[in-house]
């Protein structure tokens, strides 16, 4: 196995938006070293569809490589209409999905926190967004995004069969559920575990599972069960009665996204993606904005790049050991919002519009 180093940082910044809000991370990177003498040492390549441009695929094995050796991976965006016609095999999303799986980062930490200054940004009632402070925990390496078999075959009527597979075993539930249940003990200590176990028996089993791993080992938490679709209701009805959202792969991609809407903006998430640690402590983690390359305001330094941003924030906290960088600069973006600065996609009345780089830099301009 390939050591990781411990303070390499590789960024993809990949498509669409995802250069332009790397950027404002690396700037921020190169402030911690230039002001804080610490000593990441930053690599850039190309993943995704700018990838598949060049060299015919969305990764090549030396970015591959790459990543695998880095402790910190800061992934921009990937994919964009561009890219539509690709072969399956070729997309770049599968550039994401190859580093998740081999690099076996299979927590997907995806907090939604509502800023007060934006609690008017959100499409929901403010009285029903306002103090909301939620963290998915989502199983990433698993369930129907990597189940086999797969694929489009003929059949004998001349129709064609897609098929996906959703499956779970014992020790992907648990290895989850586990992460969940040691950050809620660091929160309001509450769990709800979302499946499909009326329709799916792989959800029965993730019930299953969960429930007896909590009574083996962490009774002290306070955990329910909800079906998936309700939760997608609940998170509309009444979101601050959650605290930890754990879920499956498929059902936590589209939790997640709107989860997102209760706090304002996409542009806003961060998100980690961790790996299990080995012997020395060390981890393998993936870092990116949950919102997605956004091809449609890409190049006109629009983009908000809190997200990006923020998901460093979770870097220097998770796999670092940076805690108090990590509220610095976490503080750092509050206080940018506190002077009146807003992206295009948060902009409301009375306040200063900035472009991409101008809310970087005041980001920056705060952690002196
Ligand atoms: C996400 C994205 C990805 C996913 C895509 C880009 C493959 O939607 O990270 O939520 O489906 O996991
Ligand atoms: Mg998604």
């Amino acid at each position: 196995m390939i050591k990781v180093k411990k303070r390499k940082v590789l960024l993809l910044p990949g498509d669409g938006i995802g250069p332009e809000v790397t950027t404002e991370v690396k700037k921020v990177i190169n402030w911690f070293n230039d002001k804080k003498s610490l000593d990441f040492e930053i690599d850039e390549d190309l993943v995704g569809g700018s990838s598949f441009d060049k060299h015919g695929t969305p990764l090549t094995d030396e970015v591959f490589y790459k990543a695998l050796e880095s402790a910190v991976i800061m992934l921009g965006a990937v994919g964009g209409p561009k890219w539509d016609g690709v072969e399956f095999s070729k997309k770049p999303e599968r550039a994401l999905l190859k580093l998740r799986k081999e690099l076996k980062l299979f927590a997907n930490l995806r907090p939604a926190i509502c800023f007060e200054q934006l609690v008017n940004a959100s499409t929901l009632k403010p009285e029903i967004v306002s103090g909301l402070d939620i963290l998915i925990v989502r199983e990433l390496t698993g369930g129907v995004y990597f189940g086999e078999p797969r694929g489009i075959k003929p059949i004998e009527n001349g129709e064609r069969k897609g098929v996906n597979t959703h499956t779970y075993t014992s020790s992907e539930i648990i290895r989850v559920a586990r992460i969940a249940f040691d950050l809620a003990r660091k929160r309001s200590n509450r769990v709800i575990s979302c499946e499909k176990s009326n329709v799916m028996e792989a959800g029965q089993l993730w019930k299953e599972e969960v429930q007896s791993l909590h009574d083996k080992e962490y009774k002290d938490v306070e955990l329910s069960h909800m079906l998936a679709d309700n939760c997608a209701m609940q998170l509309v009805r009444n979101p601050k009665q959650f605290d930890v959202i754990l879920t499956d792969n498929l059902f936590g991609d589209m939790l997640s996204d709107e989860a997102s809407m209760l706090t304002g903006s996409l542009g806003l998430l961060p998100s980690a993606s961790l790996g299990a640690k080995n012997k020395d402590g060390e981890m393998r983690a993936m870092y990116e904005p949950i919102h997605g390359s956004a091809p449609d305001i890409a190049g006109k330094g629009v983009a908000n790049p809190i997200a990006s941003i923020l998901s460093f924030a979770m870097a220097l906290r998770y796999s670092l050991d940076l805690d108090k960088e990590a509220e610095a600069l976490e503080k750092a973006v509050q206080e940018a919002l506190n002077d009146g600065l807003r992206t295009k996609d948060i902009m409301s009345d009375k306040m200063k519009e900035v472009s991409t780089s101008q809310m970087g830099d005041a980001i920056i301009s705060k952690l002196q």
